[in-house]
């Protein structure tokens, strides 16, 4: 029975499964690669720079907005690796986390009644935030091996209620990387039918196998009605830092602005100064991210497929969506207990990321954010799961 004190709205939430699954792998001393986050140091220079600020006392709020030196790294950031002109002035909200700014744009767009188009697989937040804005999710389907859009069935997702699309890209969980062609059919959408365009771009930079970044902000027309979502917790390995940046048009903007600044005033103030020393890190530091991610991909994707798992190598991202047939699980939630349980090793169960649970049964998610040291332990333990399950 609800306790009669909780809202309704509170009343439809329930535990985070990825966050559950952390709690898990504690209790049984399992390898974690349930949720996104690294364990390897962030770069030495902005520990240096984080510290410096506290030093320096930069202890006090910041511009509610995002420091001065911030936006202005972010907005040349933004002109060199998205292509976007983007005046720091009156077109850059920081806020803590991506997942405030995710929030704070639905609730800043969002009427009752409106919907917002969301493609299933959907990383977690996406519906949360949906409730919590008062939207209603409509669901398009991407399916493996490429995860992209029928564009049929994306077309006909839209209608004169759709207010938004949230499109995650590079993708979580899937790993797929929405190309300009990708692209180009949802921005025609988006402008035929008066939608805004919210892309969550918080895996920007990790990219494999040569392929470009593109935001949807930067094709023709966009402008007007595109809003990017980012920050520094994947690019920069601070997940515990709480910097989330959106790029929108100055109207926009100005609502974010307030919105946010009622939500949470400001991110970290001292992390902020910091985060003007990242946006301003040299080309090479990202070319090195993207490969050092691409040979982690390449080494887990090699352990994955010889113990048995069904999957295409990840385009971008730090995920594998793995198809879990091949061991006659038909129960991904089981499935995935057995594994932290019994062979040591923490993963997402797949249904986790769809609305209709039945369509997530086949498959358990693995992120590759880690260490080698800690994917060869993983990888230790996978090898037994032939025998065990
Ligand atoms: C797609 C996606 N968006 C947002 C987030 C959260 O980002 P942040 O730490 O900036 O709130 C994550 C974290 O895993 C993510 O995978």
């Amino acid at each position: 029975m609800q306790y009669p004190l909780i809202s309704t709205k509170a009343a439809r939430f329930t535990e985070s499964v990825i966050r559950g699954m952390s709690i898990e792998a504690k209790k049984y001393d399992a390898v974690n690669l349930a949720q996104g986050m690294p364990d390897f140091p962030a770069p030495q220079i902005l520990k240096d720079a984080a510290c410096r600020a506290i030093q320096d006392d930069v202890n006090q709020y910041a511009v509610t907005w995002g420091a001065h030196d911030l936006r202005h790294a972010i907005a040349d950031h933004a002109g060199w690796h998205l292509g976007l002109t983007v005046d720091p002035e009156t077109e850059i909200t920081v806020t803590c986390g991506s997942t405030e700014a995710m929030l704070v744009t639905l609730i800043s767009l969002i009427n009752p009644g409106d919907e917002v188009i969301l493609s299933q697989p959907f990383y977690e937040n996406y519906w949360p935030d949906c409730v919590l804005a008062g939207a209603t999710p409509r669901f398009v389907p991407v399916r493996p091996p490429h995860w992209k859009f029928d564009p049929d069935e994306l077309a006909a997702a839209f209608n004169d209620r759709t207010k938004a699309i949230v499109l995650c890209n590079p993708n979580n969980p899937t790993g797929a990387v929405f190309t300009r062609e990708d692209l180009e059919p949802i921005a025609a959408l988006c402008r035929k039918w008066d939608v805004v365009a919210i892309t969550d771009e918080i895996y920007e930079h990790i990219l494999f196998d040569g392929r470009e970044h593109v935001a949807l902000a930067s094709l023709d027309g966009m402008h007007e009605r595109a809003v990017t979502v980012g920050g520094m917790s994947k690019t920069y390995s601070v997940t515990g830092w709480r910097v989330g940046t959106i790029l929108a048009n100055p109207t926009l903007t100005k609502t974010f602005r307030q919105i946010h600044d009622f939500v949470s005033i400001g991110a970290a103030a001292p992390l902020q100064e910091a985060g003007a020393v990242a946006y301003r890190l040299p080309r090479a530091y990202y070319d090195h991210l993207a490969s050092d991610y691409q040979a982690r991909r390449d080494r887990f994707c090699k352990v994955l497929w010889e113990v048995g798992f069904e999957f295409d190598a990840p385009e971008g991202a730090y995920y594998i969506m793995a198809g879990i047939g091949p061991f006659g699980a038909v129960d991904d939630v089981e499935f995935a207990r057995r594994l932290v349980r019994e062979i040591g090793v923490a993963t997402v169960p797949g249904s986790s990321f769809f609305q209709d649970k039945e369509l997530g049964r086949a498959y358990t998610r693995f992120c590759f954010c880690k260490r080698d040291a800690t994917l060869d332990a993983a990888a230790e333990r996978l090898r037994a799961l032939r025998v065990i399950v």
